[in-house]
């Protein structure tokens, strides 16, 4: 099959109007953030989101622990690969518009010792919501850097508790056809499945995300909530999950299914494992004119190195 992903340059000029169903004031709220009373991650330099924190009232001027801004909120929301609803980055924002994003469960299910289906106002309460500032390196080669919202994948897998047997995490998004109008196309196996191991899905930098800019998640960013692992590709990061199933078996992940040659299970950042058809070394910061050097795992390298000791990363895109 030809290449799914194609690149769109963005109009920053273009503001799409933002679509929030709760102000920030009233999700800070609902999450339960309160000012100075968590404690910092342990592997993540990002600040604590606090009221007065935020780069919505300061004018974007949070950066990533590499001293890079932070993209504008007008950019993260307006330039989006979310193909259930366009394969047109800019077309995301608009279509998802009427998306219903609430209510909303997250059913936790397989080999796990206390299975559950959770209400995402119960994951917000019951998990202190965090901002983490990330790098999103996309396949494509663009990039971006986001203040999302969210809490430790980790945390809730241990709330559920894993059995031995289980190896794999499998994600699935929200099918529903009639929403998402991209979901009528005969090309993907809907609905978009992603999936991790178990030691990566523990390890500290990767969240489930519930919002960015301090605000819910917007539509387009995968609300309600999104997983987001910052040394991957951004495939990984699916959005709008309504099930995580823990398993003994490697799952298949939409894209690997849709283009193996092109599309690992693994797909950790990697500037010297060339895409069959591009140079993965390089990639353009959405909003910069120049392109900067991509890093081996996205500069996530310390933290995550270690759970692929052994393995030959040129065989495992
Ligand atoms: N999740 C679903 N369900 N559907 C998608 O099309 N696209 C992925 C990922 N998660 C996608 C998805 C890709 S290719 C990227 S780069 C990121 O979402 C983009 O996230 P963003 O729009 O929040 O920047």
């Amino acid at each position: 099959m030809s290449n799914p992903f194609k690149s769109v340059p963005v109009r920053s000029s273009e503001i799409t109007p933002k679509h929030v169903y709760l102000s920030r004031r009233d999700f800070i709220k609902a999450a339960g953030v309160v000012a100075g009373s968590m404690a910092l991650a342990a592997c993540a330099p990002e600040a604590v989101a606090t009221e007065e924190s935020s780069a919505m009232d300061s004018g974007s001027t949070k950066m990533d622990e590499l001293g890079t801004p932070v993209n504008t909120f007008e950019q993260i929301t307006n330039y989006n690969n979310y193909y259930e609803f366009s394969t047109n980055k800019e077309a995301v924002a608009p279509l998802s518009e009427n998306f219903t994003a609430s209510p909303w469960t997250v059913e936790v299910s397989g080999l796990v010792n206390k299975p559950k289906t959770f209400g995402v106002e119960d994951l917000l309460s019951l998990f202190p919501q965090e901002e983490r500032i990330y790098r999103l390196r996309c396949v494509e080669a663009w990039s971006m850097v986001i203040p999302w919202m969210g809490f430790p994948l980790a945390s809730l897998l241990n709330m559920v508790e894993p059995t031995s047997d289980a190896q794999y995490l499998r994600f699935e998004t929200v099918y529903r056809p009639e929403e998402m109008k991209g979901q009528g196309s005969p090309f993907y196996p809907w609905p978009y499945q992603e999936g991790l191991r178990v030691d990566e899905a523990m390890n500290d930098l990767a969240i489930l995300a519930t919002g960015l800019y301090g605000e819910m998640m917007p539509n387009q960013n995968g609300a309600p909530i999104r997983l987001v692992v910052p040394w991957k590709y951004g495939f990984k990061s699916i959005k709008s999950i309504v099930k995580i199933e823990l398993t003994d078996k490697r799952p298949d992940t939409l894209w690997s299914t849709v283009a193996p040659n092109e599309y690992g299970f693994y797909a950790n950042v990697n500037p010297e494992v060339d895409h069959p058809r591009w140079s993965q070394s390089s990639e353009r910061r959405i909003g910069d004119l120049s392109r900067r050097p991509t890093l081996m795992f996205n500069g996530y390298g310390e933290q995550v190195a270690s759970l692929y000791e052994g393995m030959d990363l040129s065989l495992h895109y």
